[in-house]
This record gives structure tokens, C-alpha cells and sequence, in this order.
């Protein structure tokens, strides 16, 4: 299964790619998946790239205790490549842990019929936890967060997959 790995923060000395390369490493680990990671500094994503994903992980910052407006603007861009598919989130911010951002993101894609996933991955003052390699310093407790992540997204990837496959999403959706 295809998962892509969004990087939500763009902003000049972002703290995200170390986030989000973490993550992907973590993921990469997993046979049943394959991974991709789509930097909004980079530019949105193509439809392409988000139709082909069966799942998706945002990385996302809190800015005022919500998510950064480019990863608005690139959700709000496309409709269909969200559809009946799972959606996790790995967070990070000040004394947040960006879980506020998180809340707001799963009103979002609940409005795009995605499916978000309970578990998080979450980093209360996140360049603190992360040494200069880019590793978490207590790799623990935030690789079992993931790896609960990914084996809900896994399993909603699979029943999702196989649900749009035999009823195609969308025909008789508003
Ligand atoms: C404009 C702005 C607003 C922020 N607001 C919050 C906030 O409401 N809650 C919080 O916990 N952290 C907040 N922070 C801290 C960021 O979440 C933290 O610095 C994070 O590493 C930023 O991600 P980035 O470096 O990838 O942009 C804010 C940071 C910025 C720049």
C-alpha cells in the first residue's frame, strides 16, 4: 500500500523535514507499505500523486493553535484523492505538541470524507527531543506511537482499498 507523508510547514527554518524524515524512516521499515514524502515548500501536490496514495500521514506544526494555511490551501486544492481513505497525523509545537492543529485537521477531512485515525504521533517542544543527526533523543516512546499509528492507518488502508474497490466512493455521495 501507498503511503504519502505530507510535510505541513513551510515556513523559512522549519522545523518539519526532521519530523517528517523521521517519520518516513519509521515507516520505510514496514514491509507492507511504501513510502513517499510531499514538502509543500516544494510546491502542492499533484492529483496524481494523491489519487495513486491509499493512505495518508500529515506532519503538521500548530501556529496559533491551529495548522499552517499552505497545508489549508493544498488540501482545499483537491476533492476525490482524499476520499474513503485513512488520514494520521504526526504533530509537534510548543506545549502543545500541535494536538490543537490536529483537532482542527480532523474537522477538515471529515468535510473531504476521509477517515482520521485516533492515534498520534505528537512532540511537545519538538527541536528539543531531536538530536543534531536528526534522530529522536528518547527514540522509544515516539516509535511506539508510530508504529500504532501505521498499524491503524495500515488497517483502515486495506479495508478502505478493498471498500472502494468493490463500491466505488462517490457516485451516490454529495
Ligand atoms: C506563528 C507561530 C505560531 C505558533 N503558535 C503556537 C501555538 O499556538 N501552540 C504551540 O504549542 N506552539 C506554537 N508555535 C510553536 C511551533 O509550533 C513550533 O515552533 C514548531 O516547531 C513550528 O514548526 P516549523 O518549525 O516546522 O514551522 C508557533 C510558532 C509560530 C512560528
Amino acid at each position: 500500500m501507498r503511503l504519502v507523508v505530507i510535510v505541513g510547514s513551510t515556513r523559512q527554518g522549519r522545523f518539519g523535514p526532521t519530523v517528517a524524515a523521521w517519520f518516513a524512516g519509521h515507516a520505510r521499515g514496514r514491509a507492507d507499505l511504501t513510502v513517499e514524502v510531499v514538502d509543500l515548500a516544494e510546491g502542492e501536490p499533484d492529483g496524481g500523486t494523491l489519487t495513486a496514495a491509499d493512505m495518508f500521514v500529515v506532519v503538521t506544526p500548530e501556529y496559533n493553535h491551529s495548522f499552517p494555511g499552505p497545508l489549508k490551501s493544498a488540501i482545499d486544492r483537491h476533492v476525490t484523492p482524499w476520499q474513503a481513505k485513512p488520514v494520521g497525523f504526526v504533530s509537534y509545537g510548543g506545549i502543545s505538541g500541535g494536538l490543537r492543529a490536529v483537532e482542527h485537521l480532523r474537522q477538515v477531512f471529515a468535510e473531504l470524507h476521509a477517515v482520521t485515525v485516533r492515534e498520534t504521533v505528537s512532540f511537545v517542544w519538538a527541536p528539543g527531543r531531536f538530536d543534531a543527526g536528526g534522530s529522536p533523543i528518547d527514540p522509544g516512546p515516539c516509535g511506539a506511537a508510530a508504529d500504532r499509528l501505521l498499524d491503524q492507518l495500515a488497517w483502515w488502508g486495506r479495508a478502505l482499498a478493498a471498500a472502494r474497490l468493490a463500491h466505488p466512493y462517490g457516485a451516490n455521495v454529495a
